[in-house]
């Protein structure tokens, strides 16, 4: 049993912390909000993600897990993981680091001989040796290590407590040493269960991260540019990617064409590496993700234009029906979500647009409140003109082309993320069309 803090109690953090308890650790999660901290620790979730609610319940039943505003929490305990956020800055590609800054130096502080500090948010190269000379500082008997988190939102819990591989950047010499012997304590069950472990220096492991989003960012692009030429060739980008997928060294996940990808995560990171690659004179190496971002940026303006389109030239006064809201099923994330910006900008040229989400409405609302919410597909459809399915829930894929026909004003569907069928669609009169598909 390690005695830890979680410093950060967003989608990374709660969970983190949540299932660190879980594992066996007595676990102290801190946040400046003093709102979200009093919701933990009723043993309310501040966002949508399944199963979270259930450990996390669990984890403060146990005694094992506390949320506190106050950073002398941290004061006596052994290991302390930096969990806060890297947004993208504004009207900058580079990442704002202020977050961690502040974290890290709210900390030290409060730690004693032999602590380990570690990160576990996403950052540019550079950042763990920098962080770890400040520690070393002031305190130089403590160690930082490097941990980058690969969880996907909406399998957080899954992912934390069964993660695919298992990274440490560490220093060299003794303190690397008993900084990884004390991560392998962290992680003794996942290890024990033969999670793969990739022992390395800071900024490999920092780059891991940043590599492993920019290829899954890639995938999707590529697979979005294929959509493109799909889309001008009248060929099917999904029965493509089938046949691609099926060849092994290029496999079938994460080329599901559509309206691209969003989310905290991946349209930040690449830019915030572009960035940082440039401020190392490497941006040439990163040149191609400038055009990953533009083909993804690309597909939302697609959908708009087949908007039209399918609306005989004009979106204007047309009442349009918004299904999903969240950047990804399963999650009530609207953070650069392609639906909610595809549906701002139908609002913004003239349609009349009704937006629903089984989970994410409240965030939307909050962010756009100039849009219209309805709860339900049903009512966020009733008498439309046109019906745009823009997040891939399993509520929207399960609809029944029939009934819900009959709610609608005109049987048009756009599906933005392939996940209708085309066939059941048009044999009950709809006039179905997709990314990518004819
Ligand atoms: C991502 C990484 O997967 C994760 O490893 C990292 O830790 C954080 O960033 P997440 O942002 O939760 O996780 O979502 P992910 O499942 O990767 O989806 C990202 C976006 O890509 C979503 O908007 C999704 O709709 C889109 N996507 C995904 C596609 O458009 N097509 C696909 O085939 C897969």
């Amino acid at each position: 049993m390690t005695t830890m803090t979680v410093i950060g109690c967003g989608y990374l953090g709660a969970v983190h912390a949540a299932c660190m308890a879980q594992l066996g650790h007595d676990v102290v999660g801190v946040d400046v909000d003093a709102a979200k901290i009093a919701l933990l620790n009723k043993g309310q979730t501040p966002f949508y993600e399944p199963g979270f609610e259930a450990v996390l319940a669990e984890a403060l039943e146990s005694g094992r897990l506390s949320f506190s505003t106050d950073m002398s929490a941290a004061s006596g305990r052994s290991v302390h993981f930096v969990c806060v956020g890297t947004p993208q800055k504004r009207n900058e590609y580079a990442a704002d680091m202020a977050y961690v800054d502040a974290a890290v130096h709210a900390l030290l502080p409060h730690l004693s001989p032999g602590d380990l500090v570690v990160g576990k948010s996403t950052v540019p190269v550079g950042t763990a040796a920098r962080l770890a000379e400040l520690v070393a500082r002031t305190q130089p008997e403590a160690a930082l290590a490097w941990n980058p988190e690969f969880l996907r939102e909406g399998f957080a819990v899954e992912d934390t407590l069964h993660p695919d591989r298992l990274v440490y950047g560490i220093p060299s010499g003794a303190s690397g040493e008993w900084a990884q012997a004390r991560l392998d304590e962290v992680y003794a069950t996942p290890l024990q269960a033969g999670t793969p472990q990739v022992v390395t220096d800071y900024a490999t492991a920092e780059l891991v991260k940043a590599a492993a989003n920019s290829f899954l960012a890639t995938k999707i692009s590529f697979i979005n540019a294929m959509a493109e030429v799909c889309e001008a060739s009248g060929a099917d980008v999904t029965q493509l990617a089938d046949a691609i997928g099926y060849d092994a060294r290029i496999g079938r996940r994460f080329l599901n064409a559509g309206l691209g990808f969003g989310g905290g995560c991946l349209p930040k990171d690449i830019r915030a590496f572009m960035a940082r690659a440039g401020e190392l004179g490497a941006d040439q190496a990163l040149a191609f993700l400038r055009e990953i971002d533009s083909i993804n940026m690309r597909r939302r303006v697609r959908m708009v234009d087949l908007a039209r389109e399918v609306c005989g030239g004009s979106i204007v006064g047309r009442r349009v029906a918004v299904l999903g809201l969240a950047f990804k099923p399963n999650s009530d994330d609207i953070r650069d979500s392609p639906s909610l910006n595809v549906a701002a900008q139908m609002r913004l040229q003239g349609a009349s647009v009704v937006c629903t989400d089984p989970q994410a409405v409240e965030n939307a609302q909050r962010a756009w409140p100039d849009l219209t919410y309805a709860s339900t597909a049903e009512e966020a459809a009733a008498g439309a003109d046109l019906v745009l399915v823009l997040t891939e829930w399993d509520q929207y894929r399960n609809l029944d082309p029939e009934v819900f026909g009959a709610v609608v004003g005109r049987r048009r569907i756009l599906d933005g993320r392939n996940a209708l069928d085309p066939v059941a669609w048009r044999a009950a009169g709809w006039t179905y069309r997709a990314l990518g598909r004819p």
